[in-house]
C-alpha cells in the first residue's frame, strides 16, 4: 500500500511536510498548488512552495515530493511541468478539484470537470512535454455539480497518458461534507486503465480498510486525517498505536521552532492554531490548549503556553 500526504494549501506547507513525513509513513507528498497563469512562472514561485526542490526534490527525511500545477491553458501548463521537473520535482501533478470561487472563475482546478475535454487536452500537453520517465498524475473530484461526468473525466485523463490519478470522492458542490462516495471511485476504476488513488474522508485504520473495500483501490491519500493524528500512516499500517498527547505535544514545539524562525514566522500564530483545530478532532487536550491561544497575538505567548 502506498500512502501519500495530501495537498493542503495554506495548511501543509514545507514545514508541516518535513514535521510528518519525520513522523512518517508516507511515500509521497504533493505541494499545495502553483497557479499558472499565462506565463512560465519564475523560478522562485517553486521553491517557495517546495523549498524541497533545493535538496533534490526531497523533504529532509528523504520522502519525495511533487509539484503541483493548476490552471486552466494547456501550453503554458506544460511548459511549468517542464520546469518544474527541471527543478527537481518528482513527476508533476495537476489539479481538477479545488473548489475556491477565485480560482474556479478563472477556469482553473473543479470548475474544468465541467469540460472533459479541455481536462484531457491539458493532461495530453503536459503529458507531451514532460520527460516520459517523470510521472504526469492528476487529482479530480467526482464532478463540479454533479457525477454524470465522472468517468468521462477519468477517462479523458486516462487516454491522454497520465501515470496515475488520485480521485477524491466528492464533487465540487458537496465540498468536505461527510461522507465519501468511495465505491463512486470503484465505478471509475472499473471503466480506466491507469492507477487509481483513493482520497477522502479517511481519520482512522478502520475508515482506510473501508476505503479500500469499497474503491478497490490498495494506494490512498490521506490529508486532514494527517493533521488530526500526526502517526496516522503508521496507525493505517498496523505499525503503530495513537500518537499520545505528549509526543504531539513534543510535535507542536518543534513546529513552533521552525515556523518562528523559518521564514514564515509571520504566519505562525494562524498556523499553530489551524494545526490545533485538526488535532481537536482527537485530542481533546488539543481543545482545551486552543482555547487558551485563540486570542493571543503574539508568537512569544502562544509558545509559552504551548510549553506549559
Ligand atoms: C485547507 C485545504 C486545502 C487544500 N488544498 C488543496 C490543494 O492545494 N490541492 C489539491 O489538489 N487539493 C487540496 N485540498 C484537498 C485535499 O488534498 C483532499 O483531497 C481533501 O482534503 C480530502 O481528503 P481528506 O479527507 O483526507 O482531507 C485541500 C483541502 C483542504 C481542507
Amino acid at each position: 500500500m502506498q500512502i501519500t500526504l495530501a495537498p493542503m494549501e495554506g495548511v501543509v506547507d514545507h514545514l508541516m511536510r518535513d514535521m510528518l513525513t519525520q513522523v512518517g509513513g508516507f511515500d509521497l507528498c504533493v505541494t499545495e498548488f502553483v497557479r499558472v497563469v499565462e506565463q512560465l512562472m519564475p523560478r522562485k514561485v517553486f521553491y517557495r512552495l517546495c523549498p524541497e526542490l533545493k535538496n533534490g526534490g526531497f523533504t529532509p527525511s528523504g520522502t519525495p515530493v511533487k509539484v503541483q500545477l493548476l490552471g486552466q491553458h494547456a501550453n503554458w501548463l506544460a511548459e511549468n511541468a517542464v520546469r518544474a521537473i527541471e527543478l527537481g520535482s518528482h513527476g508533476v501533478d495537476l489539479n481538477f478539484g479545488c473548489p475556491a470561487k477565485t480560482v474556479n472563475k478563472s477556469k482553473g482546478g473543479a470548475i474544468l470537470l465541467r469540460e472533459p475535454e479541455t481536462i484531457h487536452q491539458i493532461v495530453k500537453a503536459v503529458r507531451q512535454a514532460v520527460p516520459k520517465e517523470q510521472a504526469v498524475t492528476a487529482k479530480m473530484r467526482l464532478g463540479f455539480d454533479d457525477k454524470s461526468l465522472a468517468v468521462e473525466n477519468a477517462q479523458g485523463i486516462a487516454d491522454a497518458g497520465a501515470d496515475s490519478l488520485v480521485i477524491h470522492a466528492r464533487t465540487k458542490v458537496e465540498g468536505y461534507k461527510p461522507p465519501a462516495y468511495w465505491d463512486w471511485i470503484a465505478k471509475i476504476k472499473q471503466e480506466v486503465n491507469i492507477p487509481i488513488v483513493a482520497n477522502g474522508e479517511i481519520w482512522n485504520q478502520q475508515d482506510a480498510l473501508n476505503c479500500q473495500q469499497q474503491s478497490n483501490c490498495e494506494n490512498i491519500m490521506i490529508g486532514r486525517g494527517a493533521l488530526a493524528l500526526p502517526n496516522l500512516a503508521n496507525v493505517i499500517r498496523g505499525e503503530q498505536e495513537h500518537m499520545p498527547w505528549d509526543q504531539v505535544k513534543d510535535l507542536l514545539v518543534k513546529y513552533s521552532g521552525y515556523e518562528l524562525y523559518g521564514d514564515k514566522g509571520r504566519y505562525y500564530p494562524n498556523r499553530v492554531k489551524q494545526w490545533l483545530g485538526y488535532l481537536s478532532r482527537e485530542y481533546t487536550q488539543a481543545q482545551v490548549l486552543f482555547d487558551q491561544i485563540k486570542r493571543l497575538r503574539d508568537s512569544a505567548d502562544i509558545l509559552q503556553e504551548i510549553q506549559r
